[in-house]
């Protein structure tokens, strides 16, 4: 059976914090799409040739950001993809209305208490890897929830497995594209 085409199709961008499962909800939903799944941190790895703490520890959180906006920008194919955004990529101003420009914007939620458990079970996070990590997430997740709260269709993730958070990522793709296409044709 031939496979639609579906390299034309707008892109889909997750974002949300830290430990949501953006990556994992990725990875699956671009399965189910059939379109090309990018992860921004590995990019923006490849690209550096280096791993994001090693980025943070030489040249500092500001450069980062810039990488993330290079990537944005132009660092990745225009249609077709499946992105998972870094926690803090659109938080930096004019970031959010970037992602909106280019393509369907969904944002994951997970609980403060997912969100701890997932994100203190390993120190690869140069954000949270301060003497109190947890008061540190809570001051970010406080300073970061209105971009998110008004950045594209928001999920809940709480309490649902991959499949199900799957299915409703997809559903709200499809219905988002749609009104894209119509606004575009008008
Ligand atoms: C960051 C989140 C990380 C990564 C970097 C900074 C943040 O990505 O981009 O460590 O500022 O929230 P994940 O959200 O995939 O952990």
């Amino acid at each position: 059976m031939r496979r639609t085409d579906t390299s034309d199709h707008l892109n889909l961008y997750l974002i949300g914090f830290m430990g949501v499962g953006k990556s994992s909800v990725g990875r699956y939903v671009a399965r189910r799409l059939d379109m090309q799944f990018i992860d921004s941190d590995h990019a923006i790895e490849e690209k550096a040739g280096m791993t994001i703490p090693a980025i943070f520890e030489q040249f500092g959180e500001a450069a980062f950001r810039k990488m993330e906006r290079e990537f944005i920008e132009g660092g990745h194919p225009e249609k077709g993809c499946v992105v998972s955004c870094g926690g803090g990529l659109p938080i930096e101003p004019g970031m959010s209305e970037l992602l909106l420009s280019k393509g369907v914007v969904i944002c994951l939620f997970a609980s403060e208490k997912t969100i701890l458990e997932r994100t203190s079970a390993n120190n690869r996070r140069p954000m949270l890897n301060v003497e109190d990590p947890v008061k540190r997430a809570r001051e970010l997740m406080a300073r970061r929830m209105p971009v998110y709260m008004r950045t594209g269709t928001g999920i809940s993730t709480e309490n649902r497995d991959l499949p199900e958070i799957s299915e409703h990522v997809v559903r709200v793709y499809r219905s988002v594209s749609r009104e894209f296409a119509m606004k575009q044709s008008n």
